[in-house]
């Protein structure tokens, strides 16, 4: 199991090793400085869905051998932003000198990933490309995901407190295949704007086609 970070804000966990791993990962003072900010910032449900998602991308992440603290901070802060309504999120991309594509620039709901990512560098000094390409592509997916970002995105469409039928089967899955998991949510995530007459991000069709593609090579699912 990897705990070790690559920033300043690496966990030096020999200390304690009857709490467990989450325990460690919540006391570290990187942990504690951005919920005190999450705390402060997003409504009581939000937050609880954040810690939710903290708890089950940090098991995830340790299953399937991702870095913990990678995905202990990317979990912390995928939804930082959340708390911006649209006009100050537009602000922030503006401020951020973010470039969006044409599907995010029609899509406020997109732009929390984006800015997001910046308000983790500037406020949260966070430097590793994981953490943030992770928290970047938490709303849309990507078919080039790295790791922690995988675990992400699962772990945000699926974590306990997500009560529809589609968390339920990815639960079931994801700890023995996470690519699979990937998929199953690119799928529901695109059938979910296609029955509300949203526009679909091409990279959630990217991911579940280059998915797809890969899996059915041997015998698909
Ligand atoms: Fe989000
Ligand atoms: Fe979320």
């Amino acid at each position: 199991m990897n705990l070790q970070g690559t920033s300043n804000n690496t966990l030096n966990l020999q200390n304690d090793r009857a709490a467990s791993t989450l325990e460690m990962l919540r006391a570290h003072p990187k942990s504690v400085e951005i919920q005190a900010y999450l705390s402060a910032k997003l409504s009581v449900e939000r937050l609880e869905h954040v810690l939710s998602v903290q708890e089950m991308a940090v098991d995830l992440a340790r299953a399937h051998k991702a870095d913990v603290w990678h995905a202990n901070l990317a979990a912390l802060l995928h939804d930082s932003a959340k708390w911006m309504d649209t006009e100050r999120l537009y602000r922030e991309v503006e401020r951020y000198e973010i470039r969006l594509d044409p599907i995010e620039k029609l899509n406020p709901s997109l732009l929390h990933s984006r800015v997001g990512a910046e308000l983790a560098k500037e406020k949260f000094k966070v430097t590793e490309f994981e953490v943030l390409e992770a928290i970047h592509s938490h709303t849309t997916g990507s078919p080039s995901m790295p790791l922690v970002s995988q675990v992400l995105y699962v772990a945000d469409f699926a974590e306990p407190m997500r009560t529809y039928k589609a968390a339920e089967i990815v639960r079931k899955f994801a700890y023995i295949n996470l690519e699979r998991a990937v998929h199953h949510v690119a799928r529901a995530q695109i059938e979910r704007l296609l029955q509300k007459g949203g526009m679909i991000h091409p990279n959630t069709l990217h991911t579940y086609n280059k998915i797809f593609a890969g899996i059915s090579n041997y015998g698909g699912f």
